[in-house]
């Protein structure tokens, strides 16, 4: 296992930051929803639907201050407190490796 990856694989991204694993622009973002990412992140697409997938990218786009439709943020902050923060915290910052999935 290459370092990157071992380093990847230690704990969640902060979603607040502008430090992207796998690209911040929102075509990225609403590709890390849709299909998961690297077996941990899972793929939500089917859960949230397609303008659930969008609502959710918007309100995780202006968790790090970019531009965003703020009516999709408010929604998308719904759905995200249903489906995402177990996982990175009700603010997306969490980053403890102990709530990765086994
Ligand atoms: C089961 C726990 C879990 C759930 C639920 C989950 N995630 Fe994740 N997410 C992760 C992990 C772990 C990673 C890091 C994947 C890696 O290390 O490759 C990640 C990565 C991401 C990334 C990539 C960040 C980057 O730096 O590129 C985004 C964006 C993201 N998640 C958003 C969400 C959203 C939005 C939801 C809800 C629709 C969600 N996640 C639900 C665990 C989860």
């Amino acid at each position: 296992m290459s370092r990157l990856r071992r380093g990847r694989q230690q704990g969640l991204p902060n979603l607040t930051d502008k430090d992207w694993l796998y690209g911040g622009d929102p075509e990225a973002i609403k590709a890390t929803l849709i299909g998961g990412r690297n077996g941990v992140m899972p793929p939500m697409g089917a859960a949230l639907g397609e303008q659930g997938t969008k609502d959710v990218a918007h309100y995780v786009m202006s968790l790090s201050g970019m531009a965003n439709d703020s009516l999709r943020t408010a929604k998308g902050k719904e759905l995200f407190a249903q489906n995402c923060a177990a996982c990175h915290g009700a603010d997306g910052k969490a980053t403890c490796s102990s709530v990765r999935p086994t």
